[in-house]
């Protein structure tokens, strides 16, 4: 479903936030990307999208070769849940942030309606419909941001630190609902004990590059690999505050 190879990123101002990454995600599949802050995690979602422009390599999302002329088709496959929710949500009310994108792609107000419901209930936020969005805690906007990239029906979810920001039990909603979704997921997160719980498969970045890819549970207990990836142990394994 995601085929990612070679890809490089460097920035105008000379940073190469990526460097030869490569990897490749089955169908249904929940996979972590791990790694210390500037490791590369939030790039590397933005260049599977074509938001930051690769300088090599490329991307492959449900059959479809991310380039230039591939960008919509591309983004129509796979939704992207930023990291702050106060960038995807910017409506008078959280219907109309989940209705942005199917109102966008031309459809009917009444299918609109039928589809916001329905995404809603999907994630069990029918009592957020009528809500503004600034005014909504952190776990609330979380899920509104996550129901407005829902909307437009991808096949493939990629989130960008879900659980940041949010406190324990937001956090334990926010990691549950990902477990209800069918989707084909990548969750670049700082959030070990979230990834041991929730994902089969981890992919350590480290500098840019992949340090390591493999099963969560052996490799997230690794104390040697985490401790080069600059990150702590799982805190359910006795990883320190
Ligand atoms: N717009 C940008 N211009 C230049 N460098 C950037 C930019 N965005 C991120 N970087 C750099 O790229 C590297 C990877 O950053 P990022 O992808 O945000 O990492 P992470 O999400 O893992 O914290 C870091 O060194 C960061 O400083
Ligand atoms: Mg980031």
């Amino acid at each position: 479903m995601i085929e990612v190879s070679g890809l490089t990123v460097t920035y105008p101002d000379g940073t190469r936030a990526l460097e030869d990454v490569g990897f490749s995600i089955k169908e249904g599949d929940r996979v972590a990307l791990v790694g210390a802050n500037g490791a590369g995690k939030s790039t590397l979602l933005m260049a599977m999208l074509g938001v930051v422009a690769a300088t090599s390599g490329s991307v492959n999302i449900a059959g479809i070769e991310l380039s230039k002329k591939n960008l919509s088709a591309i983004r129509a496959h796979a939704g992207l849940v930023l990291q702050n929710p106060d960038d995807q949500l910017f409506c008078a009310s959280v219907f109309d942030d989940v209705a942005f994108g199917p109102r966008n792609m031309g459809m009917d107000e009444k299918s609109v309606a039928k589809r916001v419901d329905s995404v809603l209930a999907d994630l069990d936020a029918e009592k957020l419909r009528d809500r503004m969005p600034h005014r909504l805690s952190g776990g609330e906007k979380r899920v509104a941001a996550i129901a407005s990239v829902l909307a437009m029906r991808p096949s493939v979810m990629l989130f960008d630190e879900p659980t940041s920001f949010l406190d324990p039990k937001a956090r334990r909603h926010v990691a549950q609902l990902l477990t209800r979704l069918p989707h084909t997921m990548l969750i670049a997160t700082h959030d070990l004990d979230m990834a041991l719980d929730i994902c089969q498969r981890v992919i350590v970045l480290q500098s840019g590059k992949v340090l390591s890819d493999g099963p969560a549970g052996k490799q997230l207990c690794d104390s040697e690999l985490m401790d080069s990836a600059g990150l702590e142990l799982p805190l359910c394994l006795g990883g320190k505050i």
